[in-house]
């Protein structure tokens, strides 16, 4: 169970002895307070006591483990854990109904867009993450119907417009696109792009960067160029996008076999299905960070 913890939190063993002490004494002190405000107003009626001290120590709680966070040194943790916790029961800043605190992200792709169907289902009721562009070079491409589909507005740029200017990143700052997400877009990203997110754009790569990545490197060139040198290994990198091809921070990596008569499309295959488990969830941890 422990280790569960630590997993979801993303925190080690001291860090979560601190967070657990946190959480006990925050609860014994909101019972605490909660009991003796109630002992001053005196109520009689049992339903009303009980209302009452329920909305008391909701709003005492978040208080108390703020406050008793500090001298642990979990504030951080406290303050991210509220905020989420407000944001799953709807009252938090990141309310997607209110769009106030909601960060939206933008899918670029070129292609068939499985990833892009992944994380749109991954954030459709996200409460405070959304999918609200999907934008592509290809008046083709599969992600279009993708985006019709789930009633996502999209954006075709050409390439003049993308690599010659800066209209198209006003198109993003009009619909107040907060992350972009690059699922299979076969543009290199330009310098003023990267510039105007900078850390904020992520890119996943069908192989084990730093190899088997760069220019030519894409789709079933990869799995190509990974079977043919008789690899015994592929997989995923999910990685921020700077301005050299398939170069940035890598976050996130996942492997699996490659198999002695895998061809480019059982390994693609295979690979596909690494993506479609992972990267959802790595953006969502991402844009949290
Ligand atoms: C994926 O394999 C991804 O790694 C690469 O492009 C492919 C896109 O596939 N960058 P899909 O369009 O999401 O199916």
């Amino acid at each position: 169970m422990f280790e569960g913890l630590q997993k979801k939190w993303k925190v080690n063993g001291l860090q979560l002895t601190l967070i657990l002490c946190t959480f006990a004494i925050g609860g014994s002190a909101t019972g605490y307070v909660g009991k003796k405000v109630m002992n001053a107003l005196n109520i009689q009626q049992d339903w009303l006591w009980t209302i009452i001290y329920i909305l008391l120590i909701t709003i005492i709680w978040p208080l108390a483990v703020i406050i008793i966070s500090i001298p642990f040194g979990q504030y951080r943790f406290f303050i991210k854990y509220i905020k989420k916790l407000g944001n799953k029961i709807g009252i938090g800043s990141g309310s997607r109904e209110s769009g106030v605190g909601v960060r939206n992200l933008a899918i670029f792709a070129s292609g068939a867009g499985s990833n892009a169907e992944k994380i749109i289902e991954h954030f459709r009721n996200h409460p405070s993450i959304k999918v609200a562009l999907i934008v592509t070079n290809n008046a083709k491409a599969g992600v279009l119907t993708i985006a019709e589909k789930n009633r996502i507005p999209t954006l075709f740029i050409e390439k003049e417009a993308f690599f010659g200017g800066n209209s198209y990143i006003n198109e993003l700052k009009s619909a107040k696109i907060d992350f972009i997400v690059l699922a299979g877009f076969l543009w290199k990203i330009p310098a003023n792009l990267i510039k105007e997110y900078p850390g904020k754009i992520v890119n996943i790569h069908p192989a084990l960067l730093p190899r088997f990545g760069g220019k030519g490197m894409y789709g079933r060139f990869v799995h190509q160029a990974v079977t043919e040198q008789k690899e015994k290994e592929s997989g995923i990198s999910i990685h921020i996008v700077d301005e050299i091809y398939d170069h940035g921070e890598i976050i996130f990596q996942a492997t699996c076999p490659v198999l002695e008569n895998d061809t480019a499309e059982t390994l693609a295959q295979r690979i596909h299905v690494l993506e479609h488990e992972h990267y959802p969830k790595v953006i969502e941890e991402l844009v949290n960070r």
